[in-house]
């Protein structure tokens, strides 16, 4: 997709959210469906999602903002995966095994910073920036060594539209590009390349789909969070499908501005508002503050078993990172922080309580919940497809969750 394509495509989603504005119109799917509540808590199913969702899939570890300057990583350990991600003199992004090739030591704790060269804690064997063994402390005691052998261990990487995926699987095969469908080229757009990092939250919530599934859904929007931001939010969602992605408009609100004003005249911030879902955890979304656009990077994380998840917020502006934009900026996520911690979260927690009743055997997701069915048909589909065939599963995409109303 040249730039072209995607301004082409960025406008077509929002000429579907305007027509839809004006029939006063939302996406519909196929049919009602139903889920076994058992998804949510079930260890076993869980476990599954970790070893075949999250071990095979990119995951969204970082923003390229976190280690903007040459020389510098970020740690950081997902599904029990301690892993470092690097940029080298170059500029180039590496991701490995947060791993000693001697005896198993963390290289670096959980977090950024800057550095040529990982000495371990432990016994000083140290390895560059692009994993290779490079000294140890009294080699002479270890014999003949191959150093080839022992760099740490390379987890697949890739670096798109001022995001960094990897892939837990040393051995991933997957067709990146059959994963992203060109949607990392509409993220593009965002021009999160170009931001700077300016804050990071932590947040415990219950099992990743419960508080997945939040992200996709505008439905609970003037429910939930009428007491913050949504009492005027109207509850209606399009969903923009690219492969496994989805970003999500809301057709009512203010479109009829743009009815009128040339197409090429529609400013950026209509062709990338609403919020970029990412598949299988991400969700990114922009607000604006003052002149400039912060944008909120969700990722949920399985935690340490079915019943927990770790999110981590990462905020990212093109703003210049001024004290007073600083001070402005920390209000603005202490109040996000508030809001999916103390509204989503603090829901989702019960739900986890309740579903464990075994009161319920199934949840029900309406016609206008689309986004979710759509999230929920993919990790069906992803569990039930072995290693070889997941990059054409890819291709083939799936017909779960249906819309009716394109
Ligand atoms: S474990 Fe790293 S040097 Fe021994
Ligand atoms: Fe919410």
């Amino acid at each position: 997709m040249g730039e072209k394509d995607v301004r082409r495509t960025l406008l077509a989603q929002a000429e579907r959210t305007l027509a839809h504005n004006q029939a006063g119109t939302t996406d519909l799917t196929e049919s009602v469906t139903r889920i076994p509540a058992s998804n949510y808590f079930d260890p076993e199913r869980w476990q599954r999602e970790v070893d075949l969702i999250f071990k095979r899939v990119p995951l969204l570890l970082a923003t390229s903002a976190e280690i903007k300057e040459p020389n510098s990583y970020k740690a950081i350990e997902v599904c029990g995966m301690p892993v470092l991600v690097v940029r080298d003199s170059d500029g180039v992004v590496r991701a490995f095994v947060n791993m000693c090739s001697h005896r198993g030591a963390m290289l670096v704790d959980e977090g950024v910073g800057s550095t040529r060269r990982f000495t371990c804690p432990y016994h000083a064997w140290s390895y560059n920036q692009q994993g290779d063994l490079v000294g140890i402390f009294k080699q002479s005691d270890f014999g003949e060594i191959d150093f080839s052998c022992m760099s740490l261990t390379s987890l697949p990487v890739t670096e798109r539209a001022g995001l960094i995926w990897v892939i837990l699987s040393p051995s991933s095969t997957l067709d990146l590009d059959a994963f992203f469908a060109g949607y990392d080229e509409l993220l593009g757009f965002c021009n999160f390349a170009e931001m700077n990092h300016f804050g990071s939250r932590r947040l415990v919530g219950p099992n990743w789909k419960v508080s997945f599934d939040g992200y996709v859904d505008f439905y609970h929007l003037p429910i939930l969070h009428k007491n913050t931001f949504g009492a005027n939010f109207p509850a209606d969602a399009l969903f923009h499908r690219v492969g496994p992605h989805q970003r999500v408009t809301g057709p009512r609100g203010s479109w009829s501005k743009l009815e009128g004003v040339p197409k090429d005249e529609w400013p950026d911030s209509v062709l990338t508002g609403g919020v970029w879902s990412v598949f299988p955890h991400a969700s990114i979304a922009g607000f604006d503050l003052g002149e400039h656009k912060i944008y909120q990077v969700a990722r949920i994380f399985p935690g340490s078993n079915a019943d927990e998840s770790i999110s981590y917020l990462d905020f990212i502006s093109t703003a210049p990172l001024t004290d007073e934009f600083i001070e402005t900026a920390n209000q603005q996520i202490a109040f996000l922080e508030h809001v999916v911690r103390d509204e989503d979260y603090a829901t989702g927690l019960k739900i986890q309580r309740t579903v464990k009743t075994g009161a319920k055997k199934e949840f029900v997701f309406g016609r206008n919940e689309g986004g979710a069915q759509y999230v929920h048909g993919w990790l069906d589909a992803i569990l039930e497809t072995p290693d070889s065939e997941l990059s054409d599963l890819f291709r083939r995409g799936i017909s779960a969750g249906r819309l009716v109303t394109d």
